[in-house]
């Protein structure tokens, strides 16, 4: 069995990505070898049957001996170690969840629900660097990977309602903090059915102001709130996660300048805990019945489950507290808009920490041990 470098397991996409390798026997296709950036020489975890002390993530010799490594320590860890490891002639294969080198020439965004073709033809070119998607882009192509497939799309926008998970272990646990802040200023008031609700809403916005209101991770409140910007600013008007939605969708697909499909839109960090959502509205190539728009979306992946436009199932199987936890990709709110017969709308939600992050991971492995 080949031995595979795994760092970065106790993180939160980490710890996820463990977990789905554990349920699905992947253990017993490989023999792991555990990294620790900061705990060398420390126990494997109890779990890994047989597997040696913790080995020091920063010790390029030892990264050297594996032929597959796999990591979800982050894009600081990758930035370390990677160019590192190659200059010291390190052959292997590099799977990562970080975007460092996701827009190298020489990486393939990894989904292969959605472009095994890319992924089989990049090993067969000798490209040894598989990189998991953005969290968002990933989602929605496993909702809607049946329309891109199918050369459906001329353009598309996303209008995303994102998690906090999206911005790390710390942001969940702020945005409770500030839930709980915020119904403990006014815990009296809304105990007394009496209390006026204007005045709850003003002593709501004034913890949600006042300095002391825990916001140290998002800069300000999310619990309550909203914030339309997601990641770095670009300096054009752009944020770099509304620039990811289109370079990273058409380099999942194998696209170049002559078939690159547009896709744009607005990102919004949201109160939701780990499932990123979007609204989309896209520009079809031909006015299909929504009969076999339904039927392309179902056929595009086997998690894609289309939701019907009704309100009862929308509420219940459309949001992020119906998908958290499961692997399903639902796909709803799919209608003709008033523009025309070939402009449709669909509303998509999928877990980012499963699909977003570590299953498209796991499965690279099993691809790459063959
Ligand atoms: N950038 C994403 C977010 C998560 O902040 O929601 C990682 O893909």
């Amino acid at each position: 069995k080949k031995a595979v470098g795994l760092v970065g397991w106790r993180g939160m996409v980490g710890s996820v990505l463990m977990q789905r390798m554990r349920d699905e026997n992947d253990f017993a296709l490989f023999e792991p070898v555990f990294f620790s950036t900061s705990n060398a020489g420390g126990a494997a975890p109890s779990w890994a049957d047989g597997a040696g002390p913790l080995q020091d993530a920063y010790d390029i010799d030892a990264l050297k001996k594996l032929p597959i490594i796999l990591t979800a320590q982050g894009g600081d860890y990758t930035s370390a170690v990677y160019t590192k490891l190659r200059d010291a002639g390190w052959d292997g294969l590099w799977i990562d969840a970080a975007s460092t080198l996701r827009m190298d020439d020489d990486s393939i965004i990894v989904l292969d629900p959605i472009n095994r073709d890319v992924i089989d033809q990049g090993l067969k070119n000798g490209i040894k660097q598989f990189i998991g998607g953005n969290c968002t882009v990933s989602c929605m192509l496993m909702g809607l990977g049946g329309l891109f497939k199918n050369n459906l799309v001329e353009w598309m926008t996303s209008m995303t309602y994102q998690a906090a998970s999206g911005g790390g272990a710390q942001h969940m646990r702020e945005l409770l903090t500030q839930f709980g802040e915020i119904n403990a200023a006014v815990k009296p008031l809304l105990d007394d059915p009496a209390s006026a609700i204007l005045e709850i809403d003003r002593q709501v916005l004034a913890k949600q102001k006042a300095d002391d209101l825990d916001h140290q991770h998002f800069g300000v409140p999310l619990g309550g709130n909203l914030i339309p910007w997601i990641d770095s600013d670009l300096g054009n008007g752009m944020s770099r996660e509304e620039w990811k939605g289109g370079v990273e969708t058409n380099k999942v697909l194998g696209h170049t300048a002559e078939n690159y499909v547009p896709i744009d839109g607005l990102c919004v960090r949201i109160g939701a805990m780990r499932s990123h959502s979007q609204a989309l509205t896209i520009k079809l190539r031909q006015d299909l019945p929504l009969d076999e728009i339904n039927d392309i979306i179902a056929q595009g992946s086997q998690w894609a489950k289309v939701i019907p436009n009704e309100r009862e199932r929308t509420m219940h199987e459309l949001t992020p507290v119906a998908v958290t936890g499961t692997l399903d990709i639902p796909v709803g709110r799919m209608r003709k808009l008033a523009m025309g017969g070939d402009y449709l709308s669909a509303f998509t939600v999928g877990d980012q920490l499963l699909w977003g992050a570590a299953e498209p991971l796991r499965r690279m492995l099993r691809i790459a041990l063959g």
